[in-house]
């Protein structure tokens, strides 16, 4: 038994909190999103990103990523509109930190997926922190300069949302892994209480923290997921809640939820956990979708 603080996320709660679509709807309904990501080594990250929040129901989506692999993100995705952003030696340039995004034009932003660690990832994170009024999400590399940037998570006043796998949740804490991995609620929850952030700490049984500390656990996923890749699909899937939803604590856990759902969905007459690439996952949103509403 769970207590007061801390409860299941199941089917129900998808089932009673996942927006309705309705009849009348028209894309300015579901949202206009910006997902940010990528590097000449890392082209996927976005691709995935972007083919999962499209197929989690955003109305329009823009991905914003390096000139050299604007390509790559739109041959599989042919719905998504692209701004090619500056950059040196395939990863995105400091200068990016003049830029002007237009971010007010869009009902939330992601950033993260494949940007790797250089100077032009810190000046991205910078400026969205500073500069984003509508709900952020953190992932990936985008995480890995927190620690130097406590003070404009401190002024910010818009929603944040930060996803880290257990290694990126050990430096943003500042703790080791077996810490994090012993201690998996309550540093989850001081770090979201702390910074007044949601807080999504994956892996089995991830742990979606609000800012005022009430956590909920999700049911769903297995070990098919353990592979690269997958936490780029949940970056895009949450994005697409996001951007759907007003209760972000709810919009979060119902894109968790959905996340495990598509790889149980996967392995159950399709794939295996060892034969199966990440992309594929992509195929099972329909049915993860299907299977709620
Ligand atoms: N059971 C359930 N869910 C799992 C399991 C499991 N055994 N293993 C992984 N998952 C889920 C997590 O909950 C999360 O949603 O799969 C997703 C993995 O996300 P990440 O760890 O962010 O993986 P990803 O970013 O795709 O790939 C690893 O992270 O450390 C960096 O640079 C490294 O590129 C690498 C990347
Ligand atoms: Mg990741």
């Amino acid at each position: 038994v769970l207590e007061e603080r801390k409860q299941l996320w199941q089917e129900k709660d998808v089932r009673l909190t996942l927006p309705q679509r309705s009849p009348s709807s028209y894309k300015g309904s579901h949202g206009k999103g910006l997902l940010i990501g990528g590097s000449a080594a890392m082209p996927g990250a976005p691709t995935m990103a972007v083919s999962a929040c499209i197929y989690s129901g955003a109305g329009l989506l823009t991905a914003a990523v390096p000139e050299s692999i604007l390509t790559s993100v739109s041959v599989t995705n042919p719905e998504v509109m692209l701004r090619p952003l500056p950059e040196r030696s395939g990863q995105i340039a400091s200068e990016i930190i003049s830029t002007d995004f237009a971010f007010e034009s869009y009902d939330a932003v992601a950033a993260g997926p494949g940007l790797g660690r250089h100077q032009g990832t810190k000046a991205v994170v910078k400026k969205l922190l500073s500069d984003v009024d509508a709900p952020l999400l953190l992932d990936a590399d985008a995480l890995y300069y927190l620690p130097e940037l406590e003070q404009l998570i401190k002024e910010r006043r818009a929603p944040l949302i930060l996803t880290p796998h257990p290694g990126e949740m050990a430096r943003m804490a500042g703790v080791s892994i077996s810490e994090v991995n012993k201690h998996r609620f309550t540093i989850s929850r001081n770090f979201a209480e702390q910074h007044g952030c949601y807080l999504v700490l994956k892996g089995p049984f991830t742990i979606v923290t609000t800012p005022n500390g009430t956590q909920f656990v999700n049911t769903t996923g297995n070990e098919a997921l353990a592979r690269g890749g997958t936490g780029d699909i949940l970056t895009g899937m949450v994005l697409g809640q996001l951007l759907q939803k007003d209760d972000l604590s709810s919009a979060i856990s119902n894109a968790v939820y959905l996340h495990g759902l598509t790889a149980d969905l996967a392995v159950k007459d399709d794939f295996h956990s060892y034969s199966m690439a990440s992309s594929d996952l992509i195929r099972f949103l329909p049915l993860a979708f299907r299977s709620i509403v």
